[in-house]
């Protein structure tokens, strides 16, 4: 198979994660053109405000549309200044048909992007998503349609920011059958659990989670368990096969109290075996390896012929999330044909 030695990318998304990217494939574009012979393009950007494009295909300035979104907070204010076109996000496969890129990259926080994958998988165009919602609520969908349009569809960094652990459950361990996954995949309340339990309230540790920018703009999300809850969803797809999201049996953190908390070192732990995942508050005993801090991730991955593994790293953070979308990019790439 001939590989392809240039892609052009659709990036929907300029917030912390889409910026990110964005800034590490212009950092970053001669060592991946030395090292894969790989040149990506990106050919159209968007935020809320639409998607902004060149009407013949061509490549945009990236790093000066970054600017403008810092600048003016709409990036339809970089298509003004730069005579680009502009469209809206519900008019995607339009802008699909016209631009025709080989990748498009969700990293929004739309939680209906979901009809955005399904148009790009059912042109061909491969998808790379930071993105929870779509991947945890419509696994099995997007999974066959991107078997039967032999089109890629990588979700690395949906879990676990850039730690790979998507790629460890999909391509490596092939002949061990993992009977389990004990994983802390929701660093927001492990700071707040961390806060408490030295002693601040629940009140307390929220603010302080809302004033650092850690707390998502919907905070049931966090405190309520359902991003981690995604995130358990994402894992049993992977390591066993799809499980519907209505059966993950998710209790978050809002009804602990103080008491529940001070001097222990309780955990927001997903638990997932084949057809059950849960995600439930658990006091782990001292130095217990899923007892981390700060925005550090892990996962104790149990398997018939390894044992016990365990992957911990960032679970958060731009250029850490950032990782794991340009990881998949350069994947899908590697994978189109010429
Ligand atoms: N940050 C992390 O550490 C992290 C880690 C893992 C996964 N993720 C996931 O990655 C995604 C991006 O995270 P982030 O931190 O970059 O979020 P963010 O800073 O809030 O950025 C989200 C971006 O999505 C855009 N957007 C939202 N709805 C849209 C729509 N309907 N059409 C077009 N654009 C839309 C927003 O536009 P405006 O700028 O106009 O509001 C913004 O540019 C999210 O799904 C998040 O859950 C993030």
């Amino acid at each position: 198979m001939t590989v392809r030695t240039s892609v052009k990318i659709l990036l929907l998304g300029l917030g912390h994660v889409g910026q990110a990217a964005g800034e590490i494939l212009a950092e970053k574009g001669d060592w991946i053109r030395r090292r894969y012979g790989l040149s990506t393009e990106i050919i159209g950007v968007a935020d809320s405000s639409g998607i902004v494009f060149d009407g013949n295909g061509r490549g945009i300035d990236v790093e000066r549309a970054i600017n403008a979104k810092r600048r003016s907070g709409r990036v339809s204010e970089y298509g003004k200044d730069e005579g680009l076109r502009l469209a809206g996000t519900s008019e995607l496969e339009v802008v699909l048909d016209e631009t025709q890129p080989d990748v498009l990259v969700d990293v929004s926080s739309n939680d209906e992007a979901f009809s955005w994958h399904v148009a790009a998988l059912e042109r061909g165009v491969a998808v790379v998503t930071s993105n929870k919602p779509p991947v945890a609520l419509h696994y099995k969908e997007l999974i066959t349609l991107s078997r039967r349009n032999e089109t890629p569809y990588l979700f690395e960094a949906t879990v676990m920011a850039g730690t790979p652990i998507i790629a460890l459950l999909r391509r490596a361990l092939l002949g061990d059958t993992v009977t389990g996954i004990r994983a802390v995949l929701n660093a927001t309340t492990t700071f707040i659990l961390t806060m408490m339990e030295n002693g601040a309230n629940m009140d307390e540790a929220v603010k302080k989670a809302r004033e650092m920018g850690i707390l998502e703009r919907d905070p049931r999300k966090d405190l309520d368990g359902i991003d981690a809850g995604y995130k358990a969803a994402i894992l049993h797809d992977v390591a066993f096969g799809p499980i519907e999201f209505e059966r993950v049996d998710v209790t978050g953190i809002s009804g602990l109290r103080e008491e529940d908390v001070r001097g222990r070192n309780v955990r927001l732990v997903a638990s997932i075996e084949d057809g059950r995942a849960e995600v439930r508050p658990i006091d782990l005993p001292d130095g217990h390896p899923l007892a981390v801090t700060g925005t550090e991730n892990a996962a104790l991955i149990e398997t018939d012929l390894l044992g016990e593994l365990l992957i911990k790293g960032a679970g958060g953070g731009a250029r850490e999330t950032a990782s794991g979308v340009v990881s998949d990019i350069i994947e899908a790439s590697l994978s189109l044909r010429a």
